[in-house]
């Protein structure tokens, strides 16, 4: 992974630097056999939609960001791969686990508002009807500013303008996908009464940073396997491996349901798989990420996101194909229209 900028100015990326918004919703989805065009055919007209219930809103914003799994990628585009795609790896340590379930597709809608999220993901999922399955739809809001239901603000490390493209952005390591990024999401559950039941100074030393004034712990109070701690990971020159987060709060006071769905965003999957080794099987100095005796993961996948210019050139010089048997499971669904040689993207 290089220090350069990433893409060229002339590839665009997807949404995925744009600043976190009011409301999120979350979804996945699994394709089912034979689905591949009907999917290829909503990530063409993706941005359209997004325009056409944002005309409905003025002075709103609205953006959705399409992440594609590592067995889907092949399904949906023929020839090369993003060189670090692969499933998300499971990690079990000692009673925690970041389990992998299953998902092909994310959408990571983002709007100043919960009524637009909510009409972009009726518009995705009518689209997707027949030819993928939703298997897991989280609606996010933000609590009180940016708080999570642990009552820390989250998000405060972001990187910003250059540093989070670089981080975030592909670049020269791999060409073909250059202004793609890879991205990690994971829904947590928490055990608010035990989380509540800490003093604020326990709570405080766990995180890493304080409650109220949310400054990082300085070096002397700094607990080796503080969260802010064990995902501070850094490159051999003693630099910081950055990601980009949009974590956001959810829950349901029926179930007793209360969440963080966690979303980073990175240019190299190893870094997120990094802090999760930090964070699930601990360090030298540290057991595990005390959050985690409070909070347990209940899904996680891995995506990558190809650049917009990717997906404009790719998707719209492969003419649908006309229908066929669906292909065997496991087989790629292209038609004999030989679109192959186009998924080289922009070079
Ligand atoms: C920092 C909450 C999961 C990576 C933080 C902070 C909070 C927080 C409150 C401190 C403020 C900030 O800089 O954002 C949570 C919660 C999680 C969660 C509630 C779910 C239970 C994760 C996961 C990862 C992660 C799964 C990575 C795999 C980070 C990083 C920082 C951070 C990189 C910044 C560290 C620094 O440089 O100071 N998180 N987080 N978090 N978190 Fe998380």
């Amino acid at each position: 992974q290089g220090e350069k900028p990433a893409a060229e100015a002339s590839i665009v990326p997807q949404a995925v630097l744009e600043t976190s918004e009011p409301a999120a919703t979350f979804l996945l989805a699994t394709l089912d056999d034979g689905g591949g065009e009907q999917a290829r055919q909503l990530l063409v007209k993706l941005p359209s939609l997004v325009r056409a219930v944002l005309s409905r809103a003025s002075g709103s914003r609205l953006t959705c960001v399409a992440g594609i799994g590592s067995d889907a990628w092949d399904r949906l585009f023929a020839g090369q791969r993003p060189v670090q795609l692969h499933p998300f790896r499971e990690i079990a340590g000692d009673g925690r686990r970041a389990v992998a379930t299953p998902a092909d597709l994310l959408f990571h809608i983002r709007a100043t508002s919960s009524d637009l999220c909510f009409e972009l993901a009726v518009e995705i999922v009518s689209r997707l009807k027949g030819a993928a399955t939703v298997v897991d739809e989280v609606v996010g809001f933000k609590y009180f500013g940016e708080l999570d239901l642990l009552g820390f603000a989250d998000g405060t490390e972001n990187p910003t303008g250059q540093a989070a493209s670089t981080s975030v952005l592909v670049g020269d390591e791999d060409r073909c996908f250059a202004g793609g990024a890879y991205v990690v999401v994971q829904k947590y559950l928490h055990d608010l009464d035990s989380w509540n039941a800490l003093p604020v100074e326990q709570q405080q030393r766990i995180i890493g940073r304080t409650k109220a004034t949310n400054i990082e712990l300085d070096d002397a109070t700094q607990e080796p396997d503080s969260h802010v701690a064990l995902n501070k990971v850094l490159r051999p020159d003693g630099s910081e491996q950055q990601i980009l987060r949009f974590n956001m709060p959810f829950g349901s006071a029926a179930k007793n349901e209360y969440g963080t769905y966690f979303i980073g965003y990175t240019r190299a999957p190893s870094v997120i798989e990094q802090m999760l080794r930090n964070m699930f099987l601990g360090t030298a100095t540290a057991s595990h990420d005390r959050i985690l005796d409070f909070s347990q993961a209940v899904t996680g996948a891995l995506f990558f996101v190809p650049s917009q210019t990717f997906l404009d050139n790719y998707l719209s010089r492969a003419a649908p194909s006309p229908p066929t048997t669906p292909p065997a499971h496991g087989g790629t669904e292209h038609g004999s229209l030989g679109i192959g040689s186009l998924g080289r993207g922009p070079s």
